[in-house]
C-alpha cells in the first residue's frame, strides 16, 4: 500500500489530476466566502490550500492549483500567463472555484473534478466510475513501444501490429499505442459499459476511431472472446487488469474507494482472477511468438511465473519483469511459443471488421 500512496501522490502531482461527486458531504464545513473581485488566482490557491490542509485533503496545494488553473483555462498553475496570477477573478470564476473545491473536500479525485487528464501526451476525458489512468501505466506503454518499434517483423497483415487490450477503461493504453504506432490497429475490450462509452468518446475526440474496435466483453465469461477470432491472430495482448488483492481493497484511499469502480481494481483473493483469464485466453488469440504485457502487483511476478509453470499447455513463458518508478517489479512480458491453441493459423476467419462496432 505504500506504493499506492506514492502512486497517488505522483498521480496528483503529474500533468493530470483526480476528483469526487458533487454533493453536500462537507455540510458541517463553513466555507470562507471570498470577496468577489478582490481575490486573485495566487490568493485563491493559498486560500483553498489552507482549507484543504485543515480538512486533511491529500495534495492540498496541487489540488487547489489544478482547480484554479482549470477555471482560468490552463492545465497547470505554472502554465498560466503570469498576468493571470495577480489579476482579480470575476464572481463567476470565484463561484466555479468554490464549487470544484467543494468536490475536492469530498475527496473526489482531481481528474474527475476537472473531467480530463493527460496520459502519454494525450488529453483524455475522465468520468466516474471509469478507472483513472495511473502514472506507472505510462511506463507499461513505454515498454510496449520499446519492444514493438525495433521489431518491424512483429507486425500484422496491414503493416502494423494488431493489439488487443483487455480492460481498456478510459482508453488510455490503447489510444496511446495507436497514437505512437501509426500503423497499428487495436481491439479494446472492457466489461464496463461506462468504460466502453468513454473509450469511444476519447477515440473520437482524438480522431483515432478508424483504427480501434471497442468491444464490450467480459473475459471471464466462457466463450465471450470467440468473436475476437474474426480479426485474425494478434501480435500483442496488453492489459492493466484489476490486480489488487481483495483483502487490500479496504486500505485504498477514499478517493479510490468512493469514486472508482471496484471491479476495475479488485483482482480477487490473490489478485489473479482476471490475470489468469487473460493468460488462458491469450494463446487462442496470439500469433506464434506473440507477446503479452501486463501491469501487476509486486507479488505477481512470482505468482504468475508459478502459475504459468503449472499450465505448460498454454505455451506461455515469462521472459522479462520490469520495475516501476517506485523500484517495485510491476510489469510482465510473457511470450507465446508454438502454434495457436485450438485455432491453427490457416483456420483464422477473415476479413477483419471494417469499422468500430456499435
Ligand atoms: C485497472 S483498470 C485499467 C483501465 C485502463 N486500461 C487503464 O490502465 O487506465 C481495469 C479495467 O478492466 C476492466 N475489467 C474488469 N474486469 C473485466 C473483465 N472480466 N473483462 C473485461 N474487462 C474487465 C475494468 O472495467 C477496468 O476498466
Amino acid at each position: 500500500m505504500e506504493c499506492w500512496g506514492r502512486m497517488l501522490r505522483a498521480f496528483l502531482s503529474g500533468p493530470g489530476r483526480r476528483g469526487a461527486t458533487w454533493g453536500s458531504a462537507y455540510s458541517s464545513w463553513q466555507p470562507h466566502r471570498p470577496v468577489p473581485g478582490l481575490l486573485n488566482a495566487t490568493e485563491l490557491v493559498s486560500h483553498w490550500t489552507a482549507i484543504f490542509e485543515k480538512e486533511g485533503i491529500p495534495e492540498a496545494q496541487e489540488s487547489s492549483e489544478y482547480i484554479v488553473a482549470h477555471v482560468l483555462g490552463a492545465k497547470t498553475f505554472q502554465s498560466l500567463r503570469p498576468v493571470l496570477w495577480t489579476q482579480p477573478l470575476t464572481p463567476w470564476q470565484l463561484q466555479c472555484i468554490q464549487e470544484l473545491s467543494s468536490c475536492r473536500l469530498q475527496r473526489m479525485p482531481v481528474q474527475y473534478i476537472l473531467g480530463e487528464w493527460d496520459f502519454q501526451g494525450l488529453s483524455l476525458k475522465m468520468a466516474p466510475p471509469v478507472f483513472i489512468p495511473r502514472p506507472e501505466t505510462e511506463e507499461l506503454v513505454e515498454w510496449v513501444l520499446e519492444e514493438v518499434a525495433p521489431r518491424p517483423h512483429a507486425v500484422g497483415a496491414q503493416g502494423g501490429p494488431l493489439i488487443l487490450e483487455v480492460g481498456c477503461g478510459s482508453g488510455a493504453i490503447s489510444l496511446s499505442l495507436l497514437n505512437q504506432l501509426p500503423q497499428s490497429r487495436v481491439i479494446a475490450v472492457d466489461k464496463g459499459e461506462a468504460s466502453i462509452c468513454l473509450t469511444r468518446e476519447n477515440a473520437q475526440r482524438l480522431r483515432l476511431q478508424d483504427r480501434i474496435w471497442i468491444v464490450p466483453l467480459d473475459v471471464t465469461l466462457k466463450g465471450s472472446w470467440a468473436h475476437l477470432l474474426s480479426w485474425g491472430p494478434m501480435d500483442l495482448v496488453v492489459s492493466n487488469p484489476p490486480y489488487v488483492f481483495h483483502q487490500d481493497m479496504e486500505q485504498l484511499a477514499p478517493e479510490i474507494l468512493s469514486y472508482e469502480d471496484p471491479a476495475a481494481l479488485d483482482g480477487g483473493e490473490k489478485g489473479m482472477d482476471i490475470i489468469t483469464h487473460i493468460l488462458a485466453l491469450a494463446p487462442r488469440l496470439l500469433k506464434d511468438s506473440g507477446s503479452i504485457f501486463l501491469e501487476v502487483d509486486p507479488r505477481h511476478p512470482e505468482l504468475v511465473g508459478g502459475w504459468l509453470q503449472s499450465r505448460p499447455d498454454l505455451s506461455l513463458h515469462l521472459v522479462a519483469v520490469r520495475k516501476d518508478f517506485c523500484g517495485r517489479p510491476r510489469f510482465l512480458h510473457i511470450r507465446r511459443s508454438g502454434p495457436q491453441r485450438g485455432c491453427p493459423v490457416h483456420a483464422w476467419p477473415g476479413p477483419q471488421p471494417a469499422r468500430v462496432p456499435g
